[in-house]
This record gives C-alpha cells, structure tokens and sequence, in this order.
C-alpha cells in the first residue's frame, strides 16, 4: 500500500474516534495523533495556573508550551515542557473546561499550526478531533465523520471510566456530553461540523472491529485510486 496517506477523522465524543484511529494508525504503521489530547493539556495547565478565566494567558500557555505527544503501549501519553500529565488531562475537571478553551480563537491558532506541522513530517498519519478534516488538513487524502446516537456514546464514556477504576454517574457523563456537543458544534471558530467530501460512519451498531474495517476499506479505495492514476 502507498506510504504517507493522511487520515483526517471528526466526530464528536464517544463517536469511536480514539479507538478507531489507533487501531487504523497501528494497522497501517502509521503516526496516530490525538488532537483533542492538544486541547486537553492547554487546559490542564490554564487550570494549574489558575488562568481559566484570562484568555490572554491561555492563548500564551497554547503557543509557549512544548506539547509533545508519544504513543505508547497503545496509549496517547501527553507531555508539558518535558512533564509527564497523561493522567491529568482526562480529569472531570478538565472534561468540564476543555470547550470553553477550545473555543479561544488564539488557542486553536497556536494548535493547528502545530498540528499541521505533524503532517509535514512525511509519514503516514491518522489524526483524529472535531476540525482534522476541515481545518487542520482540508486535503487530507481520506476524511471521515463518525457519528453516533447519545446513549451509545453515553455507554462507551461511562464503561472507559469504569476500566480506570473511576465510579461515574451515567447522567452526569450524558449531560458533559451533550454539553461539549453544543459548545463545539455551535461555536463560532472551526465548530464541528461534517466536512462536505467526508465519509460518515454512524458507529452505533456497530463493533470497533467492523469500524476499523470501513476505514482500512475506504483507505485502500484511495490508495487504489492515486495507484491507478499513476500507471
Ligand atoms: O476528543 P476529546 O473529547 O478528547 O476532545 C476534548 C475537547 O477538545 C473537545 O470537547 C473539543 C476539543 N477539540 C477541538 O476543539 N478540536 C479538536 N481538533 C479536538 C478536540
């Protein structure tokens, strides 16, 4: 198969996106980046430093941090100038700030052009978040949407923390949901939306494995495509 594809991947939470694009990247032997994780480690350090409410400084922290992503063991671990804050990053607290950051119009800036410096680095790569296949890489070679009802997502946030070992209420996960939802869909800079040439997937009856399969199968349909263009 070609070498350096990119594979943009929206959705919003609980959509299967992290579970999918992993196993798509690890099939392929590609770069897996979870750009939502990005968001997540500005607001994490907007909370620590107690900036939430200075737009200022968080637009700061998102263009003067080193953010470093490393995939390892299957896992997305987010380093800070050098700091080790992989757990952090996925507390309530952060879960329940990370929209407003992400809306900063300055914040995204500073991201999306890190982002697009990772697909300059001339290897193939699954990148995943709400704004991957309409800003981040408009020309990405393969652009897919996932959807999902509420309650399956609802389903899929409540049993991850369960896995950690975190007791949650499935109210209070459904209600952060639908929340972000409207935050990121409604907001004025890059909100989620499907990018018109993107392949929707609606992943609520089905398994993460028929999922991985859809994507290699519209990723191979490219790779055929530039293939038969080139002979
Ligand atoms: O994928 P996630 O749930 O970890 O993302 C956390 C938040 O980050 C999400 O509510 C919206 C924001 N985000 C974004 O605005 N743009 C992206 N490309 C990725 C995430």
């Amino acid at each position: 198969m070609s070498k350096n594809l990119i594979v943009a991947i929206d959705g919003p939470a609980g959509s299967g996106k992290s579970t999918s694009a992993k196993l798509v990247a690890r099939h392929l032997g590609y770069l897996y980046v979870d750009s939502g994780a990005m968001y997540r480690a500005v607001t994490f350090l907007a909370i620590k430093k107690n900036v939430l409410n200075n737009n200022d400084e968080i637009i700061k922290l998102a263009e003067e941090t080193n953010i470093e992503l490393k995939f390892i063991d299957g896992e997305t671990r987010v380093f800070t100038n050098g700091k080790n804050i992989t757990d952090g990053i996925r507390s309530v607290e952060v879960n329940e700030n990370v929209s407003i950051v992400s809306k900063i119009d300055g914040v995204r800036k500073a991201l999306v052009k890190k982002q697009k410096a990772m697909g300059n680095l001339n290897c193939g790569i699954v990148m995943e978040g709400r704004d991957i296949t309409t800003v981040v890489f408009p020309n990405a070679d393969v652009k897919i949407f996932l959807t999902a009802s509420i309650e399956r997502r609802t389903e899929r946030r409540v049993k991850e923390y369960n896995e950690k070992g975190i007791d949650v209420g499935v109210n209070e996960i459904q209600q952060n949901i639908s929340l972000r939802d409207k935050l990121d869909s409604t907001r004025e800079v890059s909100p989620l939306v499907k990018a018109e040439d993107a392949i929707e997937i609606d992943t609520s009856k089905v398994t993460i494995e028929e999922q991985v399969e859809k994507i290699l199968a519209i990723v191979k349909e490219t790779v055929d495509k530039k293939d038969s263009k080139r002979k």
